[in-house]
């Protein structure tokens, strides 16, 4: 059976993004046009992902609320003659069937990750992190090509990974390839958060995952790590020292990831999906440009 259910942890506490996130999701954050968490589905819609179940939390019940139908919207915008908005809302329509879990407490990715053990069972699922972004407005398929090189290749874990500054690697969990990276590599290790001194790459973990179920035996083992939270990376690092296959995959420059995470990244990543907005694009960046000027 292909594999076509993804899971999205939406559940974290989004502290880094502080006030704007006391009430709000950080994944509801707007980037552009759209919340962070459209973007994330229209791709995995584009993937090939049919059922996708949300790992949420307190607070997260406007995620919920955007992918329903809202049928009396879509009468007031027919009413008031408004029909051009219409297409606005015709992401409520694409094929896919959401489901919701809550994550009681809040003890890390990897722990929201296990919740969904219930949901998929003893089948592979893809992981999507709720707050990354790939591409600029472009609906990236790398899901897809990580799914098919996860049955190519028969392996347990396949990670997206993209190429960071040296100086940035102290920030991320670092592939260890096998060999020699091309585009698709054979994974050793994963290194969370390496000096620049030790780290064996500059490729970065980048919010794309396929696995196996033998990540939940393996996070149901994990020991909880730094500030009480069950790690992710522990569990994959697990899974490969029992000699489980791992495969990285870089990401092309279109597919890069924006981070919404932090305000550096989050204010980077509105004005660059701002600046290419179709309409608003070009006036922004004459208005963008006089302001620097008179800096
Ligand atoms: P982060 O690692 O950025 O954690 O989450 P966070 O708690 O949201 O943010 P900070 O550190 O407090 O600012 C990456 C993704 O994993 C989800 C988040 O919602 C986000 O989409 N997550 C994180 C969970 O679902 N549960 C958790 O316990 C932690």
């Amino acid at each position: 059976m292909p594999i076509d259910i993804a899971v999205v942890p939406v559940a974290g506490h989004g502290t880094r993004l502080l006030p704007a996130t006391k009430s709000q999701p950080k994944e509801m954050l707007p980037v552009g046009r759209k919340p962070v968490v459209q973007y994330i589905v229209d791709e995995l819609s584009h993937s090939g992902v049919k059922r996708l179940l949300f790992i949420t939390g307190p607070g997260k019940t406007s995620i919920e609320n955007h992918f329903d139908l809202n049928p009396e919207l879509i009468a007031l915008l027919r009413e008031t003659g408004k029909e051009e908005q219409l297409q606005e809302l015709a992401f409520e329509r694409q094929q896919m069937e959401y489901f919701y879990t809550r994550q009681r407490r809040q003890l890390g990715l990897g722990h929201a990750v296990l919740c969904a053990e219930p949901f998929v069972g003893s089948q592979p699922f893809v992981v999507a992190l709720g707050d990354s972004i790939l591409g600029v407005n472009t609906k990236s398929n790398v899901v897809e090509r990580m799914v098919a090189e996860f049955e190519r290749t028969n392996a347990d874990v396949v990670i997206a990974f993209e190429e960071v500054p040296r100086e940035e690697v102290v920030h991320y969990g670092i592939a260890l390839p096998r060999e020699p990276v091309g585009d698709i590599f054979e994974l050793q290790d994963v290194i969370e958060k390496p000096s620049v001194a030790e780290a064996p790459s500059n490729l970065a973990v980048a919010a794309r995952y396929v696995f196996s179920p033998s990540i939940f035996a393996a996070l149901a083992k994990t020991e909880p790590g730094k500030g009480g939270e069950i790690q992710l990376t522990d569990a994959i690092r697990r899974v490969l020292r029992e000699g489980g296959k791992g495969i990285g995959f870089k990401l092309s420059h279109e597919e890069r990831r924006f981070d919404i995470g932090n305000f550096e990244s989050y204010y980077q990543s509105f004005v660059e999906f701002a600046l290419a907005d179709p309409d608003y694009g070009p006036k922004l960046k004459q208005f963008v440009r006089g302001l620097l000027d008179n800096s």
